[in-house]
């Protein structure tokens, strides 16, 4: 994957099909999810290219966060397949996910507010002290967690956290959010997912988010993003993918529809095959 093309780029001549030599990073297929007699995904697809950002829009109960929790392994699909790189993985637990180079922020304070920035960063994967320090009495090497929690952030731009040591307590709410993006940008090489990460936060605070996650698309790992704040996605997302009664109705083009027709896509009252053809985005399977 080349991380510096932009999307913009390799779609110029807004062919529907110029994706279609480009294989998707992620893919879901056909995902579904019952709770006995509710069904929360219904045949559910899901393609995610490289170097993107894809929202993913719906109305309350539409299998947004179940769609999501299939592909970071906190769901297993009762049918269907997900596929990684092209390739059919199996994702039975977070952990198998984060593994696989999928790292998932879940909705707001996504972090441990008494522990310091640096542990936060690193939990549940603390690096050890080399030798014995290490492989024997499990010693964490927190220098090295420091540098690099400071290398990390320094990436992402995260001028405003001077120390890594610091507790995460001690921070806004925008500074914690901006810690878990930086932990999902740091593991995630494959596949950063974010769920509603703006939600809970003011508009300083979204401001920054938004930023980090367009930078965290522009140091290569490509980004899925939900959410229901419709000018944040209109303005960062590359393709917005419409869930609606557990499926993929549309994958709409965020520079050629608007917002109102999205909506009305979104809850029903538009069907989208009324929309023009530039509306939906290119590689949208219709
Ligand atoms: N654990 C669960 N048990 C029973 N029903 C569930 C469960 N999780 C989700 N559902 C149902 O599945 C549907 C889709 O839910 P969800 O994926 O959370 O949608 P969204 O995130 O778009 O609001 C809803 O009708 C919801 O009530
Ligand atoms: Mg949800």
């Amino acid at each position: 994957m080349n991380p510096t093309t932009p999307v913009e780029d390799t779609v110029s001549d807004q062919s529907p099909h110029a994706f279609s030599g480009r294989e998707p990073v992620l893919q879901a297929r056909g995902l579904v999810k019952r709770y006995g007699r509710v069904t929360a995904l219904a045949g559910a697809d899901l393609e995610l290219y490289p170097g993107e950002i894809l929202a993913v829009i719906g109305d309350n109960g539409a299998g947004k966060s179940s769609l999501i929790k299939a592909l970071s392994g906190a769901l297993t699909p009762d049918e269907g397949e997900i596929l990684l790189d092209g390739l059919p993985v199996r994702l039975r637990t977070p952990i198998a996910a984060r593994d696989a180079g999928i790292e998932t922020v879940h909705q707001s304070l996504a972090v441990s507010p008494s522990l310091d920035i640096a542990t936060n960063l690193f939990l549940g994967r603390e690096p050890l002290r080399p030798g014995l320090l290490g492989s024997v009495f499990r010693m964490l090497d927190r220098p090295r967690m420091r540098a690099e929690a400071a290398r990390h952030l320094d990436a992402l731009g995260i001028m405003t956290i001077q120390n890594p040591g610091q507790a995460v307590e001690t921070l806004s709410g925008g500074q914690r959010q901006a810690v878990a993006v930086a932990r999902a940008a740091a593991f995630g090489d494959k596949v950063v997912i974010m769920d509603e990460p703006t939600a809970a936060l003011g508009v300083r605070e979204s401001r920054a988010v938004l930023d980090l996650i367009l930078r965290v698309r522009d140091n290569g790992s490509p980004v899925i993003l939900i959410s229901h704040n419709m000018p944040h996605v209109f303005e960062i997302a590359d393709r917005v993918h419409v869930q609606r009664l557990g499926r993929r109705v549309a994958v709409l083009d965020p520079r050629a529809c608007s917002m109102t027709d999205a909506v009305a896509v979104m809850t029903g009252a538009l069907d989208p095959v009324e929309l023009p053809e530039e509306a939906h985005a290119p590689g949208a399977v219709r």
